[in-house]
């Protein structure tokens, strides 16, 4: 754990050729999706770690008892469009049935502040953890934004488990500075931002690298 709350991908080989693919500007685009799915499914396995369990034991054909866990609360997805909608399926995938939300907040042109557009969210959302999707976290300021939403819905801050794949310190840090108790599962630290707010050495434009509207 880098810091209170920010829980980074185990670096393993396997971890560190798949971003070494999908960083590479020149990799096609059906790997560049067919890779970061494969990272996606493992931060979303590291996010759903963060959820509480409690003990269970069962009996295994052997007639064994087998003391293990079980998962202990309700969650839904909740993506932040448009990039956050690539890491539904992986979601899905790992996830039977899940209930996946959407926010979509764009920089209003006038005050240059993010700014809601749309939320559709499950109605139950407050008795539910939520996994928030998005691939980049840059400035923090959409993502700080989307929680709002939540929390003014009445999700408990500390119930929100923010998932992602490639984080600016900048924006961990915006981030934490208004809601300290949000989890963060993040893929690999980067070092800094440049003047136009991309992650540095970052992917780009994550959502039009994987959608293809480069
Ligand atoms: N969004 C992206 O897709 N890439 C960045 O580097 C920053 C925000």
């Amino acid at each position: 754990m880098a810091s209170p709350n920010v829980y980074v991908l185990q670096s393993n080989h396997q971890t560190k050729g798949l971003f070494t693919l999908i960083r590479d500007k020149d990799i096609k685009r059906e790997d560049f999706i067919f890779y970061s799915d494969r990272l996606i499914r493992l931060l979303i396995e590291e996010g759903l770690n963060c959820l509480p369990f409690h003990e269970t034991t069962v009996i295994t054909p052997t007639g064994s008892e087998y003391k293990g866990v079980s998962f202990a609360s309700k969650i839904c997805g909740v993506s932040i469009v448009r990039a956050g909608e690539s890491m539904e399926a992986g979601l899905r995938a790992v996830c039977k049935h899940i209930k996946i939300g959407k926010i979509l907040i764009q920089r209003d042109e006038e005050t240059a502040l993010p700014k809601l557009l749309y939320a559709k969210l499950p109605t139950d959302i407050e008795k539910r953890y939520v996994l928030l999707l998005d691939p980049m976290l840059a400035t923090g300021g959409t993502v700080t934004q989307a929680i709002e939403v939540l929390v003014e819905k009445g999700v408990k801050e500390e119930n929100i488990v923010f998932i992602n794949l490639i984080a600016a310190p900048e924006g961990i840090q915006f981030l934490h500075s208004k809601y300290p108790k949000v989890k963060i599962v993040t893929g690999e630290i980067d070092t800094n931002l440049n003047e136009k707010k991309y992650i540095i050495p970052g992917i780009g434009d994550f959502g039009d690298r994987y959608f293809g509207t480069e």
